[in-house]
């Protein structure tokens, strides 16, 4: 699979918000966004292993093409699965991102979960996670015949576990996974 694009509907006061590749002009705002959310110890870009290559020498050509190869399951690291890396676009503006792990290993069927989100401080409560969500979920149900996702937070993190109990999130925790909040979330149907 490479990267999809999908629109989420505006729902409910919640703004459309557009899933999609980061694209070739976006560097600067991409890496804004990532400074802003690095003051909060979240990692806005994840970088993507590419071969031969260390993380901080990859040009954006090369970041963005490091996508598209593990969206295909491609020069992923040993263990690791294939993900859909995408922009959150809302009101024509880069708001947000997801990463949508299309499979589970050990570690993130504990602690890491299928889909992982961050949302720019100036779009906060507006309902853009909310919008995020629904449609990594909707993404992960197209590319795997799954019927639930999981998705972790931090314990305090009452944003995130509001977005996540608010797509019918239920709690699933699990014997080691002290420390982080796990949920099963409803992927809905193909
Ligand atoms: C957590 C985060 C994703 C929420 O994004 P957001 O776009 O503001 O979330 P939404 O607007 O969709 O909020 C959905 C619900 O959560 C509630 N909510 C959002 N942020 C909240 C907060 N800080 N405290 C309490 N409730 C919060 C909203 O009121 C809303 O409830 P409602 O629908 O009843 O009004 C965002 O704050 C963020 O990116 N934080 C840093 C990165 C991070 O924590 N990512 C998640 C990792 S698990």
């Amino acid at each position: 699979m490479s990267l999809p694009t999908l629109r989420v509907p505006a729902v409910s006061g919640r703004p459309e918000v557009l899933l999609r590749p980061f694209a070739v002009e976006e560097e600067a705002e991409a890496r804004a966004a990532h400074a802003e959310l690095a003051a909060e110890n979240f990692d806005f870009l994840l970088d993507p292993y590419v071969p031969g290559r260390r993380s901080e020498e990859l040009s954006w050509a090369e970041w963005l093409h490091g996508h598209e190869r593990h969206a295909e399951g491609l020069d992923l690291p040993r263990g690791h699965v294939p993900a859909l890396f995408l922009a959150a676009e809302a009101h024509g503006q880069l708001a947000g991102r997801v990463s949508v792990r299309l499979d589970l290993n050990a570690w993130l069927e504990t602690f890491g979960g299928n889909i992982g989100y961050g949302v720019r401080p100036a779009f906060r409560r507006r309902g853009v996670a909310s919008q995020i969500l629904a449609g990594a979920l909707q993404l992960l149900g197209e590319a795997r015949d799954v019927t639930s996702a999981v998705v972790t937070c931090d314990p305090e993190n009452r944003g995130s576990e509001a977005v996540i109990r608010g797509a019918g999130g239920a709690p699933a925790p699990v014997p080691d996974g002290e420390g982080r909040s796990r949920f099963l979330v409803p992927v809905p149907a193909r």
